[in-house]
């Protein structure tokens, strides 16, 4: 850890450079204690094949209109064949289609099966794996279960499992499965092998399952690093279903949270609207979980009768999805004694969500052009409020989108707005202002995505978050949180990239089979939301090249200044002085700044070698004679102060440790 030059400067020049921050002691807004979070969409497998842990793709040979019938994923094993059929009796209405394993045209001798090499490849290491298959077929003997190099012999661990199997029936087998020695690289695949002799008739397999231990040992649970990750931002709030995700493709095929509430065997599977077949894994209960587990507040967003292919549901016609809306609010709120709140307490959760915040659609402005909107703003918005409103009038109603969205939307009295800034840092600097004079708003997704100097949207996003998009985002963070009266929280999106399969290049944390790595943005997030804040304080109002907010943590006593430094003038650093109404000379505070270590604006954190390019150190000041704090902000840099000076202390320990276990998962 490198430190940052810390100059004692003299009063006088502050006026010329820098900021002079002078913060009164009441006043200012109260925030929502619920500042930071994102919003979690599967694009690109950073779901299924991502934070949901299973390990084995195409484990149910889903498919549909969208997207065929196919044996990705599956190889025979040992001269097997593999042939995907339809039996008169499937493991279920919505899984009709399972394969069936026989002895193939090279077979000699031994054992067949089949293998899976995952979504590129699979952690191996010594730890609980817990497996499932369901099987149909006569067959006495043995399964055997294990993990496998996919490039050597190497096996890692297997075991047997005795066959239950019956001719006419479906039979689930489950199994553990602990590798005696962990993979040295993560292509890996899961075997699955019987003895042919054994049969007789027909094998056929179906919903294949493979789970390592997943966060807080969920069952269907999170893929344990990913979620720690996220899990150690702090964050407070999870916007779901996605974005573009809860639209769907078409209006036949949008993210229906009723067909997630069963058994694995019973969910039919998703045609995702990023170019793959979604397998419903991660449901509304396991959104559920994911939010009690990380303790996030959630805002969902319900269908509102527009998909990415545009169509928009006619005003006559609306009311299913009003109603289905409903059943979801009640599903998530209702008491044990309504329909909807009964099923959730069937399964597993009695007590109803504290839920406050609901959103209308995702994005009306967009895929359906300006005839979406206008079906939004004339009656797909309106007939939600109205009959949302009135079953539940303690919800706070989301719009989906804001008055700078195509030619704007006049929110309703206490309907807040959902802003979506994808912007070049440049903007997001231009943009500090943009909540001063405006009605409650979420910011439901943001990220710098677009260099400066390029043509933004229409260009390209960049490689990954970079330093001086970091800085943007810090800059377009303290201006929402300088008006946390009125945006009530701010979601980072998309957050998760595999590494082995996207579009979506900017994302706060990039990962494989068997690596995490954390953006330049993601210290950001975290550092910001290490230190929430529950009211803001008025403040000396001189912004840029440094920009502020002050405020005060009233459960810890604390005063916290959060400050970001961007574009100064020749490059030099900024002399800030800090004095918070009150603070006696000798109080000490943690200032933690955040700087770039390799001095290009450019960079990033390279997930192929894991280098970090940002430097977090933290020092402890002490107030001067006038009851300031006085310090400098080198050019693109960010900064907490905070007078609960021994948190920072905490936090590094805690996160140091973490560190280590998440990026070198095969230490010995
Ligand atoms: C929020 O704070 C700003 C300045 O600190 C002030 O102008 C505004 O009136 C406050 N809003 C509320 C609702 O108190
Ligand atoms: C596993 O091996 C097969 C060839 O047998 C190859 O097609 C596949 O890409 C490999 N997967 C991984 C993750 O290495
Ligand atoms: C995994 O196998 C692929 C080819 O299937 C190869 O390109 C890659 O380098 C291998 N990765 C490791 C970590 O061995
Ligand atoms: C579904 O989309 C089609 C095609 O745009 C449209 O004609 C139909 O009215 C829509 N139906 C509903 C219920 O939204
Ligand atoms: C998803 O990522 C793959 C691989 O990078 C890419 O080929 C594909 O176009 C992406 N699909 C979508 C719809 O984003
Ligand atoms: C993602 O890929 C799809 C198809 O490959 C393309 O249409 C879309 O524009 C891409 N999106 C981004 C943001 O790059
Ligand atoms: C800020 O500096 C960067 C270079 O670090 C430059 O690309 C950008 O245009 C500058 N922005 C403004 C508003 O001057
Ligand atoms: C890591 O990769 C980046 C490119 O993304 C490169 O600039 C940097 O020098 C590499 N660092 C190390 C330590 O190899």
């Amino acid at each position: 850890m490198k430190s940052f030059s810390l100059a004692l400067v003299a009063t006088q020049i502050l006026s010329a450079l820098g900021a002079k921050v002078e913060v009164q002691s009441s006043g200012g807004n109260a925030t929502s204690g619920r500042q930071y979070g994102f919003l979690h969409e599967d694009i690109n497998h950073s779901g299924d094949g991502g934070i949901y842990a299973e390990l084995i793709r195409n484990r149910a040979f889903q498919y549909n209109e969208h997207y065929p019938l196919t044996l990705d994923g599956w190889f025979p094993v040992n001269g097997a064949s593999l042939e995907l059929r339809e039996l008169d009796e499937p493991l279920s209405d919505v899984l009709p289609v399972s394969m069936k394993v026989s002895k193939g045209k090279n077979y000699r001798h031994g054992k067949i099966g089949f293998r899976n090499d995952g979504y590129w490849g699979m952690d191996v290491k010594k730890q609980k794996y817990k497996g499932s298959f369901w099987v149909k077929g006569d067959y006495k003997g043995n399964f055997e279960a294990s993990l496998q190099s996919n490039n050597t012999n190497d096996v890692f661990g297997a075991v047997k499992v005795k066959s239950n199997a019956r001719k006419d029936e479906w039979v689930e087998h489950k199994f553990e499965l602990t590798p005696w020695e962990n993979a040295p690289t993560s292509n890996n695949t899961f075997v699955l092998q019987f003895d042919p002799k054994g049969v007789k008739g027909d094998l056929d397999f179906n919903l294949i399952s493979l789970f390592p231990p997943t966060f807080k040992d969920r069952e269907n649970g999170l893929r344990k690093d990913i979620a720690e990750s996220l899990y150690e931002l702090h964050p407070s709030i999870l916007r779901i279903p996605g974005g573009n995700m809860l639209e769907g493709l078409d209006n036949k095929t949008w993210w229906d949270w009723k067909d997630t509430l069963y058994p694995l065997r019973y969910r039919k599977g998703f045609p995702g609207v990023w170019g793959y077949q979604q397998t419903y894994g991660l449901g509304m209960m396991e959104y559920l979980w994911w939010a009690e587990d990380m303790d996030l507040e959630l805002v969902v967003g319900v269908y509102a009768g527009l998909s990415m292919d545009g169509s928009i549901t006619p005003e006559d016609e609306l009311q299913q999805f009003i109603d289905d809306a409903l059943d979801q609010i009640e599903f998530l709120k209702g008491g044990v004694d309504t329909k909807w709140g009964a099923r959730r307490a069937e399964l597993g959760h009695p007590e109803p969500v504290d839920l406050h915040f609901v959103e209308i659609g995702n994005e009306d402005w967009y895929a359906g052009g300006q005839a979406g909107w206008d079906s939004y703003k004339e009656y797909r918005l309106p007939r939600f409020i109205e009959a949302i409103s009135a079953a539940w009038p303690e919800l706070t109603i989301i719009a989906s989108g804001t008055h700078t969205d195509r030619d704007g939307i006049d929110l309703p009295e206490g309907i807040y707005g959902d802003y979506h800034p994808y912007k070049m840092p440049d903007v997001l600097v231009e943009e500090f202002d943009r909540f001063d004079n405006d009605g409650p708003h979420i910011v439901g997704e943001v990220a710098a995505t677009h260099v400066n100097g390029g043509i933004g949207w229409e260009g390209s996003l960049y490689y990954f978050p970079w330093w001086i998009g970091t800085v943007g985002e810090a800059v377009s963070m303290i201006g929402y949180e300088r008006n946390a009266d009125r945006v009530f929280a701010t979601f980072y999106a998309p957050i998760l990239r595999n590494m082995n399969f996207w579009n979506w290049s900017v994302t706060l944390v990039q990962f494989d089979a068997w690596t995490v790595t954390r953006s330049t943005s993601w210290y950001l997030w975290e550092l910001f939301a290490f230190h929430p804040m529950s009211h803001t304080l008025p403040a000396t109002e001189d912004f840029g090249p440094v920009y502020y907010v002050a405020g005060k943590n009233e459960d810890q006593g604390s005063f916290i200044w959060k400050g970001a430094c961007y574009n100064t003038t020749n490059g030099a650093d900024q002399p800030v002085s800090v004095k918070f109404d009150g603070v006696q000379e000798g109080t000490k505070a943690s200032l933690t700044m955040l700087t770039n270590s390799v001095s290009d604006p450019m960079r990033w954190n390279d997930p192929y070698n894991h280098t970090n390019i940002v430097d977090r150190s933290t020092v402890v000041l002490s107030a001067n004679k006038d009851g300031a704090f006085e310090f400098e902000m080198p050019e693109l840099s960010i900064a907490v102060l905070d007078t609960d000076y021994k948190k920072e202390a905490c936090r590094n320990k805690k996160a140091k440790q973490k560190r280590r276990s998440v990026e070198q998962p095969f230490a010995a």
